[in-house]
């Protein structure tokens, strides 16, 4: 038997409140959309009393959008509660939120209100929102640091109003699980009228428990989650939407088949439209929409993972709305990995001889690079295919260039199985490498062509540089892949020059 959870999004109200996550009307507009597809049950759509502006937003978001609750904050006063009316009158399915401090410190210091004021207050506010909207939830505000007896009375209060819907805020991410879930059953036993009403989780991630106090709760009796996407929010951010929907399903055996509505296939979608949008990027560890989420580097991992998915992944990442499992490949990937990625890339078949030579070379690149993408891979197995016999073979360069446009340079390259070494100046570093390696091999070819491009992105990518001779009537071309482009274009020059030596031991005009 599944027991319906009520999925609270407040992306575009809390979450908003995130330093630097400001979202214009036609971004709120897009993230409520999508909100609608992933299927959140209500949109909490911004808080209309704020400003101007936001108020616009929430109208346009409740004129617009359709098939969910759209809600809007106020704080436990007339013009706040009016001003959330006038917002979300054309909505289909309204809701007023409005909320009030009832933490010791709170209402002493930020309310200068007394216990009784503030009861008053919460019930005021919920009957002139009730005047308007059948659909009112109402928070005590700092309800982690109140009394429990004193939650009970006001929670009792705004019952007797009309609320509809008692939110238990942990304003500030204090609580643990425990002591949520013990005041949450408190809550649920003490509060007058309490089982005609959904009883609400709002967590906080002060100290990095907001998705397990949320799930407490639940555990102890509450049917809506109030969360945000990614956790963005106040501070440390919110309970994120994802970790509880995915903990919900993927543990339904221990949470006894509460289960939400959400389309998880529609998670990482909604999480890099709001990545996109806010410009909050999620760590790539980030659980469930974190680029790292699905993917496995180590060597054992990689290993299991090919043998059977479950030994290392609890969910597939297609259920969230990854495309596939990754198979980073790093310094510590092993023979499995590396070989699997290869037969994926078309190189199935290669010999076990190339296959390990290979390997030794990524190996090599790793040291040099975070992280090695197909494309450096094609481009080493691509450059081991095209290799001939080295007559030539680098062994040691250096090269310097000024303002002026002149370049000094000097090469060590075994010929024939002996070192030989010169030196040269040239009109760049290119130039006067070539002009070096020139000596050393005593050919007489042309350069016709010097082509340079990065193969892969970033600031460690690796520059491939292909070269054409022409020596006489024949032309030779050569390929050269390194993360110096330099010692690229020294390859390339070298593998043009070892192709020519497999046709005449001495080349000449
Ligand atoms: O954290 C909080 O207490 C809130 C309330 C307005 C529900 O966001
Ligand atoms: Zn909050």
């Amino acid at each position: 038997m599944t027991e319906r959870l009520i999925v609270f999004d407040t992306t575009l109200r809390d979450g908003e409140q995130s330093p630097g996550a400001t979202m214009t009307e036609d971004e709120k507009i897009e993230v409520a959309r999508q909100l609608v597809k992933l299927g959140v049950d209500v949109i909490e759509a911004g808080f209309p009393a704020a400003s101007p502006g936001d108020l616009a937003a929430v109208a346009r978001i409740a004129r617009e959008v359709k098939g969910v609750v759209v809600c809007g904050l106020a704080r436990a006063n007339d013009a706040d509660i009016d001003a959330a009316w006038e917002a979300l009158r054309f909505a289909e399915s309204p809701r007023i939120h409005t909320f009030i401090a009832t933490s010791p410190i709170h209402m002493e210091y930020k309310l200068r209100k007394t216990p009784d004021e503030v009861v008053e207050l919460a019930y005021a506010a919920v009957a002139r929102a009730r005047r308007y909207v059948s659909d009112v939830e109402f928070s005590a505000e700092d309800a982690t640091r109140s009394d429990p007896d004193f939650l009970c009375r006001i929670f009792a209060t705004a019952i007797q109003a009309g609320a509809t819907t008692i939110n238990i805020p942990d304003t500030v991410g204090y609580a643990t699980p425990e002591e949520f879930a013990q005041l949450v059953r408190f809550i649920i036993e003490h509060t007058p009228g309490i089982e005609r009403v959904v009883v609400s989780a709002h967590c906080h991630n002060d100290l990095g428990l907001a998705t397990a106090n949320t799930l407490a709760a639940v555990q102890a009796g509450a049917r809506q989650v109030e969360v945000t996407i990614n956790g963005i929010g106040e501070r440390a951010g919110n309970t994120a939407l994802e970790e509880v929907v995915m903990a919900l399903h993927t543990r339904r055996d221990y949470y006894g088949g509460i289960l939400p509505r959400i389309v998880t296939e529609q998670l990482v979608p909604t999480s890099k439209l709001v990545q996109r949008i806010t410009g909050i990027h999620v760590q790539p560890n980030k659980a469930i929409v974190g680029a790292n989420a699905f993917a496995h580097e180590a060597g054992i991992h990689q290993d299991g993972m090919l043998k059977h998915r479950a030994t290392y992944e609890i969910m597939t990442p297609q259920s969230v709305g990854w495309e596939a499992s990754r198979l980073v490949l790093g310094k510590h990937s092993g023979r499995a990995g590396f070989t699997a990625r290869l037969r994926e890339l078309g190189y199935g078949d290669l010999p076990r001889e190339r296959v390990e030579e290979l390997y030794q070379r990524f190996i090599a690149l790793c040291d040099r690079k975070k992280t090695v993408t197909d494309a450096d891979l094609i481009a080493i197995v691509e450059e081991q295919l095209s290799q001939v016999p080295e007559r030539y073979q680098l062994l040691g360069w250096r090269a310097h260039s000024g303002s002026d446009g002149r370049a000094e340079a000097w090469v060590k390259l075994k010929v024939d199985g002996q070192e030989r070494e010169a030196s040269a100046t040239g009109n760049g570093q290119i130039d006067a490498l070539f002009k070096a390696i020139d000596r050393l091999v005593g050919h007489q070819c042309e350069l016709e062509a010097f082509h340079i491009e990065a193969v892969t992105p970033g600031e460690d990518a690796q520059g491939e540089v292909s070269v054409r001779l022409r020596c006489g009537e024949a032309v030779y071309n050569g390929r050269g892949v390194a993360t110096d482009i330099i010692e690229a274009g020294i390859k390339a020059y070298l593998m043009a020059l070892n192709r020519s030596a497999l046709v005449t031991t001495e080349v000449r005009r």
